[in-house]
């Protein structure tokens, strides 16, 4: 298929733009590179260096069978400080994805959702069926996308699919996470190995967890990347699917602590520091239904494997 990778050029849309090069398909990529990295952009894909804004136009305009449409503004306490940055950058700009698909005749698209769109959850692990009561404006961008996608599919026929990913990990080789801000646990604990932080702070040890501190559902990137390939040929027109991405297997913040620290070698400092607004205890994901539906299956689920990848990564990027 001839795709179109918006933000191909950030962490995940980047490991998805190689693996859909690897499979065969002919990858461009639309990136403004505000946030990511052109060398992310693997070889065999070309770069159209554009914000959607001034360019999806012209380019869809060029014929593709599908777009797969990563980019966007994710930083959820940027989000509560700046939403107009949001609603703009999220929904505005898909909007316009949407209706340039619309009058190009682009008949399928994969969409990076998030768990962010449910929430507070009632029950754990979170199906698909839970309510949708985010918490923060980026879940609620987010959460926006997915409804006019719904109400695209079903009166313009689009063949979509919304993928809620939970807590998105590791890395492929010389594609991983770099952020100019990062605020996600595993890369920071491993700026501490890297002597990039001198420690790293648990925001809490008294939540309602084993070990009191919060757990998160870890899905390595690879695993992930896959599951837009199996979504992309399992896209029916005039529906719009939603599965949720994880392993299924929650680890706490101290469990993600102590396996960067056996696969670094470093001892990581650690202090607990009060707990960080708008936090849940526990994010644990049922992907029943991708395995079932879309036939996948997580196959990287060892925490340590997915550390081991993002520090390969790390060092890879300092050269050591
Ligand atoms: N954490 C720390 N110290 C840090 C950073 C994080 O203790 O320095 C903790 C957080 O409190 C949380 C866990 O580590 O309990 C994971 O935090 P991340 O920031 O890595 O990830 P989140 O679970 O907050 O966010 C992820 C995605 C978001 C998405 C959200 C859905 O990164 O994009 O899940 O709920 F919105």
């Amino acid at each position: 298929m001839k795709l179109l990778v918006t933000g191909g050029a950030g962490y995940v849309g980047s490991v998805c733009a190689a693996r859909l090069v690897e499979s065969g398909h002919e990858v461009v990529v639309l990136d403004d590179l505000s946030t990511g990295h052109a060398d992310a952009v693997p070889d065999g894909a070309r770069l159209v260096e554009a914000g959607i804004d001034d360019a999806i136009g012209d380019v869809l305009a060029e014929g593709y069978d599908g777009v797969l449409h990563f980019a966007a503004k994710s930083l959820v306490g940027e989000s509560m400080q700046d939403p107009a940055k949001y609603w703009q950058g999220n929904v505005v700009t898909s909007l316009r994805l949407l209706d340039a698909m619309r009058g190009h005749g682009t008949p399928r698209l994969v969409f990076s959702s998030t768990a962010a769109t449910y929430g507070e959850p009632e029950q754990v692990p979170i199906a698909e069926t839970a309510p949708t009561r985010p918490t923060n404006t980026y879940g609620a961008t987010k959460l926006a996308i997915d409804h006019a996608i719904t109400s695209y599919a079903a009166a313009h026929g689009l063949a979509a699919v919304s993928l809620r990913y939970f807590n998105v990990a590791g890395a492929y080789g010389r594609f991983g996470e770099r952020h100019g801000v990062e605020t996600h646990l595993i890369p920071i604990v491993l700026q501490v190995a890297s002597g990039r932080r001198e420690r790293v702070q648990v925001y809490g040890d008294d939540w309602p967890t084993d070990d009191g501190t919060c757990v998160r559902d870890y899905i390595h990137v690879v695993d992930l990347a896959d599951a837009h390939l199996r979504a992309l040929e399992h896209a029916a027109a005039g529906e719009h699917r939603i599965y949720n991405l994880g392993n299924g297997l929650g680890f706490s913040v101290k469990q993600v602590v102590d396996a960067c620290r056996e696969v670094t070698g470093h001892p990581i400092p650690a202090d607990v520091a009060p707990r960080r607004a708008g936090d849940p205890a526990v994010l644990v994901a049922s992907s029943d239904k991708a395995r079932t539906e879309l036939g996948w299956k997580p196959e990287r689920v060892d925490l340590a494997g997915i550390v081991r990848d993002a520090w390969d990564f790390t060092r890879s990027q300092q050269g050591a």
